[in-house]
């Protein structure tokens, strides 16, 4: 596979195979994702893999709040303000993803259990938490952070692997410090869903779209 052949071809995965990936598999994957770059070389990423029954007692955990309705109360604050034509692509994929699933916009009920199987990290049999220092500079780690993520998404796709990066996946930081012993020190900023994508499911197959880089890219010449 090219590096452009990754960079296309890597998709959300939002349903997984249950088969559990080899502990192996996923060190070559972070050995590799180390050389992503960040400021200075701080690297000042610290990651947390999270699989079998602490990953359960999270999975269980994080559904329960989700079905109690408790509002999250992320370390990275989230947006709540969106320019227009960046609103305008959020809610595009919110269509998207229902129509994916043939649930209507107004089958509410639907929605929920969606939301309740993201919850559930959509089944995945891994979890890697990223996490930076409190006391760095949080904007700069915040970008590397987001370098470190994208890499290890690639190297796992590389590797027949599926993943979904998932805000929904720290929604309650604390509940994850108690199962991670993440210390307090550390803020979490993303989870990365990561399994097998199962291939069959339409959530999985659906087109994808982005602007047209006639949008983003301005040429001074
Ligand atoms: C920081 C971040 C947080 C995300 N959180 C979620 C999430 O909580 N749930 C989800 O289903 N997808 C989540 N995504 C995935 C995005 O929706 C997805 O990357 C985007 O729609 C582009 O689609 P693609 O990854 O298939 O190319 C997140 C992505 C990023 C970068």
């Amino acid at each position: 596979m090219t590096v452009e052949e990754a960079i296309t071809g890597r998709r959300s995965i939002r349903k997984f195979k249950t088969d559990k990936v080899p502990r192996e598999v996923i060190e070559h994957i972070l050995d590799a994702a180390q050389w992503s770059p960040s400021w200075g070389n701080t690297q000042p990423w610290e990651l947390y893999v999270l699989t079998g029954e602490p990953l359960e007692e999270f999975r269980k955990a994080n559904h329960m709040k989700i079905i109690n309705g408790e509002d999250y109360k992320t370390d990275i604050p989230i947006p709540e303000i969106w320019p227009d034509h960046l609103k305008k692509r959020y809610g595009e994929i919110g269509k998207t993803l229902l129509s994916a699933l043939g649930i209507p916009r107004e089958d509410k009920e639907s929605r929920n259990k969606f939301y309740e199987e993201m919850a559930q990290l959509f089944g995945a049999p891994c979890m890697i938490i990223a996490c930076i220092p409190r006391a760095s500079a949080v904007e700069y780690a915040l970008l590397d952070v987001g370098l470190v993520v994208q890499t290890i998404c690639l190297l796992a796709h590389d590797r027949g692997l599926g993943t979904c990066i998932m805000a929904a996946a720290v929604g309650y930081p604390e509940l994850l410090r108690s199962i991670a012993s993440i210390p307090d020190e550390l803020l979490i900023v993303v989870g990365i869903a990561l399994g097998y994508p199962d291939g069959a499911a339409p959530i999985n197959a659906f087109k994808r779209v982005r602007a047209d880089t006639s949008e983003v890219v301005t040429w001074i010449d």
